[in-house]
């Protein structure tokens, strides 16, 4: 069997077991795979709708190759939005935290741009910070960021950073078990359960953003498309000025974001 004749007979399995880009994940799985047997075991795993992330091991974000296991949520494309928000609101030398940092996606797209700032990454699984670690070592930022295991920013100082950001689990509980199998069945639960109504972490996690923050200093967080007005409301709550939308691009809301202004220190 020729190459071209195995991609098209995998493009087909997949197509088949319903996933829409079989062609594109074809080319993928043949690229990584180094004989026909393993494209074959990858195929079958994929067609089961395991995600081909995990299959390969790696998922592309910003200009960075990052590792994903099953302990990390793979990272969106859309969260790219957070990462543009943060560029626009650092200047280099500043300090960072991410909380839920899960991969360092976040954190390290912001610091593949700033060669100067440094920064800190929260999560509560440990698994995920092994995970976080190792990409920071395969992306050369190794020595500017320190991840941490911690329960959003509990234990980190007041007013010590320039910005904050996060993308906490904020799916609704119900709305979980409605997702694609490639959701429910392979990423981690706690890297997704919003609680009953999706927003439980942003009321814990809006007033510690604001905390930590230094005056003057700004924060942001990736948010689902129906939450921009409850969680807009958080951050006013919590004192930050400024707050506004940002929307990805397909235009749907995707981060509110606000500042600590000059003179609020608590
Ligand atoms: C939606 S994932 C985001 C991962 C990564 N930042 C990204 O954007 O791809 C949320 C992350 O929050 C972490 N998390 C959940 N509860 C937490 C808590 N109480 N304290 C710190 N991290 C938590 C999860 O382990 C998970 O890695």
């Amino acid at each position: 069997m020729t190459r071209d004749d195995l991609k098209s007979e995998i493009a087909a399995w997949l197509r088949a077991a319903g996933i829409d880009e079989a062609a594109l994940e074809a080319r993928h799985i043949l690229a990584a795979a180094s004989s026909e047997a393993e494209a074959r075991d990858m195929a079958q795993r994929r067609a089961a709708r395991e995600p081909l992330s995990l299959i390969l091991g790696n998922q592309p974000f910003w200009t960075l190759d990052l590792r994903v296991t099953p302990d990390v949520l793979t990272p969106r494309a859309d969260t790219e939005t957070l990462v543009e928000w943060a560029l626009s609101h650092l200047a280099d030398g500043g300090r960072v935290v991410d909380l839920g940092t899960g991969s360092g996606a976040i954190l390290l797209a912001i610091l593949s741009e700033r060669p100067n700032a440094s920064g800190v990454g929260i999560d509560s699984s440990a698994a995920a910070l092994q995970v976080a670690e190792e990409n920071a070592r395969r992306n050369n930022l190794a020595d500017r960021c320190d991840f941490r295991a911690g329960n959003w920013a509990d234990g980190l100082p007041g007013n010590a950073f320039d910005l904050a950001v996060s993308n906490p689990p904020y799916i609704a509980s119900a709305v979980l078990e409605t997702l694609d199998p490639e959701v429910t069945d392979h990423e981690p639960y706690l890297a997704l359960d919003g609680g009953a109504d999706g927003l439980d972490c942003y009321r814990l996690l809006v007033p510690q953003l604001f905390r930590i923050l230094r005056p003057g200093g700004h924060a942001a967080v990736e948010i689902g498309y129906d939450q921009a007005e409850a969680v807009n409301a958080l951050f006013a709550a919590a004192g930050f000025a400024d707050v506004a939308l940002s929307r990805d691009l397909a235009g749907n809301p995707r981060v509110i974001s606000g500042q600590k202004t000059e003179t609020q220190s608590r």
